[in-house]
């Protein structure tokens, strides 16, 4: 297995060590939340017990496949912790995700949940945000005319392809991928794009977990915030 992977294993790995039984777990999206849905798997195959939520429906198809109860937000009356895993993060866990297109799932089950941790390989700290482009997801009815509002703030919004075609989330709306000019403060910048009409949800989790995990070349670090 390559680096990155084993970290990103390593992390996730720590991080199901947070798990109790008869909690309600938020299964992330994403390579790194792959590890944590297997741990989790495997977890339950040796006799604990507890149950999830998903973000998405590839993590849902997953889980259930390896044997995870997975609740539908409209039976679940809590989240007690949430594992994600996220593109860039700031030294003071402000975070950028939706690289998978699951963003408006994961800020729910992020902010409904008690605790979040997230999970990452060494490459996702980051000293400012805004390299990795900020997911925007859109109805697709408003989409160019939010493009073209972006632009007008400076910014460039393409909207995200998959394999040639126009890439839709599990709701059925489409991803602006925005990147805004380098002295720009993200989530300001964020904040007005979320009052566009037509946007949904921006890829800007801030003051959302209360953990970070990095996988390194040399253990787990953990943070806590
Ligand atoms: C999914 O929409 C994202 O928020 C992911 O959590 C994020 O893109 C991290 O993905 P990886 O774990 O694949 O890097």
């Amino acid at each position: 297995m390559e680096n990155k992977e084993k970290q990103k294993k390593a992390a996730a790995i720590a991080a199901a060590s947070y798990i109790q039984d008869q909690m309600t777990i938020g299964l992330g999206t994403g390579s790194t939340a792959l590890f944590l849905i297997h741990e989790a798997g495997s977890m339950l195959r040796e006799g604990r017990r507890f149950q999830a939520v998903a973000t998405s429906e590839a993590a849902e198809a997953l889980a259930v496949s390896l044997g995870i109860p997975v609740l539908r937000p409209e039976e679940t009356e809590r989240v007690d912790l949430a594992i994600d895993g996220v593109d860039e993060i700031d030294g003071s866990f402000c975070a950028v995700k939706g690289g998978g297109g699951a963003l408006l799932r994961e800020k729910i089950v992020a902010q409904k949940a008690e605790q979040v941790i997230w999970i990452m390989d060494e490459s996702k700290p980051v000293k400012r945000l805004g390299t990795f482009p900020l997911p925007v997801e859109v109805l697709p009815f408003g989409a160019e005319w939010a493009a073209e509002t972006i632009r007008a703030m400076g910014g460039k919004a393409v909207c995200r392809m998959k394999d040639g075609r126009t890439f839709f989330t599990d709701n059925g709306n489409m991803i602006l991928d925005v990147v805004m000019k380098e002295d720009t403060d993200l989530r300001e910048a964020a904040k007005e794009i979320r009052q566009i009409p037509g946007v949904l949800e921006t890829g800007i989790f801030d003051r959302i977990c209360s953990r970070i995990i990095i996988g390194t070349g040399n253990g787990v670090r953990e943070l806590v915030n």
